[in-house]
């Protein structure tokens, strides 16, 4: 099955998918970008994922390379020429090609690119024994809200992770505190059975799975508090879970090489996942 992306009005065969080496992106990492899962060939929470990314632009003063609508024929049509029934379809918009200089160029289009690939969700085992998370100390910037390409802090973290052995890096702040992790939102669940997550300010990336968790958990009547946690909470709690578009929610079992609560994946967790299930069946047929 050959692979088709998008760069700049043409779908290509995805090895010939490329921009100029002088694209901002790759230069001063200019630009943002969405991942947006699908099921039988429909986008999951597409609209959020969209107004994600205008309000990325905005903050960036980026021009979008087209209106809402033109993209979303885009996204369909390029699902359509993959032939794939499940995956994610990467997104990336630069403030354009110019000449190397670092003001905002004058007359450059922003460059819009699009990619398919196979579905990345969490193995079988990861989820029914939940997964290992390490920390790390978060060396990003301070406007962490904008789904920014400039990733490095977080590529370094979840190195650091992969080569512990861990799914995933926590991103604790000076004072000991996790605001989320490198690639995923996170929350933990306290012996009172409350669930506690990072507020959307500037410190964290509002996550589009972690919003239709907290609006699942709402409607099941979980108590929910917004606040960061600190390690020792991490360590302190009954239950612990991350959440992203590609991993949807996921079980944490253990931090820094702790057991969380029993160890096993927490009955709230099980519970918010197979919420979750539903919302993505709901949307798009998939069980
Ligand atoms: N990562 N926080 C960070 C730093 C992320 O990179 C992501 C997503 C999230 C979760 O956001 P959402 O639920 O909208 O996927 C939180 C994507 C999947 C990635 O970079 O591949």
């Amino acid at each position: 099955m050959s692979r088709i992306s998008y760069v700049n009005g043409r779908y290509v065969h995805h090895s010939q998918a490329m921009v100029h080496m002088e694209d901002r992106g790759y230069q001063f990492a200019d630009g943002v970008y969405e991942v947006i899962a699908f099921y039988n060939r429909r986008l999951l929470d597409e609209i959020p994922h969209l107004e994600r990314l205008e309000r990325s632009l905005k903050a960036l003063e980026i021009t979008p390379p087209m209106p809402q609508a033109s993209l979303r024929f885009v996204m369909r049509e390029l699902l359509a020429r993959n032939n794939r029934e499940d995956g994610t379809l990467y997104m990336q918009i630069t403030r354009g090609t110019a000449r190397r200089d670092h003001p905002f160029p004058k007359h450059t289009r922003a460059n819009l690119v699009m990619a398919v690939t196979g579905p990345k969700c969490p193995k079988e085992k990861e989820v029914s024994e939940g997964v290992s998370v390490i920390t790390q100390p978060d060396l990003r910037w301070a406007r962490r809200d904008i789904k920014s390409i400039a990733l490095l802090p977080n590529v370094l973290a979840k190195q650091a992770a992969t080569h512990a052995g861990a799914r995933e890096a926590w991103l604790m702040d000076e004072n000991g505190f996790i605001g989320e992790g490198a690639v995923s939102n996170n929350a933990i669940v306290t012996a009172k059975g409350e669930i506690t997550t990072s507020p959307t300010d500037q410190h964290i990336l509002g996550g589009i799975t972690r919003e239709v968790m907290l609006e699942l958990a709402r409607k099941e009547g979980i108590k929910i508090l917004l606040k960061p946690f600190s390690v020792k909470e991490a360590e302190a709690a009954e239950e612990a879970f991350l959440m992203s578009t590609t991993s949807n929610i996921l079980p944490v079992t253990c931090i820094d090489g702790t057991k969380i609560g029993s160890g096993r994946p927490g009955k709230i967790t099980l519970r918010l996942l197979e919420l979750y299930h539903e919302h993505i069946y709901r949307q798009t047929g998939k069980r």
